[in-house]
């Protein structure tokens, strides 16, 4: 090994030891933790009648209708993946054969609506 090489191996140590150093002794304050009561505003958006629009309620679970309609006019495969990522990221429980059905339904209502 040569001497230079073995010079930097030993700053880089020093470096290591110093960054561990400093970081034990900044401790981080402690979390205060309190609870807060949010009211939030009641939705009065509905999603639309129409075929597909019994199963949309299933989306009603974790947002308004609202929230979803509101999006931008999606073709029927991004709507798709899009209720797809619902079901496999936030677990909605969507039947396999209820996403044709919702995919159509949302491009239909979004397509109005713009
Ligand atoms: C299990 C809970 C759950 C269900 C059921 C659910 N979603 Fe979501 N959805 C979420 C979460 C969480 C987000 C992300 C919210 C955020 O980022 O603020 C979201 C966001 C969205 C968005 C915004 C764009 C995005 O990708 O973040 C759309 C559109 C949407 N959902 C459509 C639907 C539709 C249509 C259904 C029904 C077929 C549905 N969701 C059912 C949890 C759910």
């Amino acid at each position: 090994m040569h001497a230079l090489s073995i010079a930097r191996t030993c700053l880089c140590a020093t470096l290591m030891a110093a960054t561990c150093a400093s970081a034990q002794q900044a401790k981080p304050p402690p979390i205060a933790i309190h609870s807060v009561n949010v009211d939030f505003p009641a939705s009065t958006t509905a999603f639309p009648p129409g075929p597909g629009s019994d199963i949309a309620g299933k989306c009603l679970i974790c947002h308004s209708a609202g929230m979803v309609l509101r999006q931008p006019a999606l073709s029927r495969d991004q709507w798709k993946s899009e209720i797809n990522k619902m079901r496999t990221v936030y677990g909605a429980p969507i039947l396999d054969a209820e996403v044709e059905p919702l995919s159509a339904y949302f491009t239909e209502v979004t397509r109005q609506r713009q």
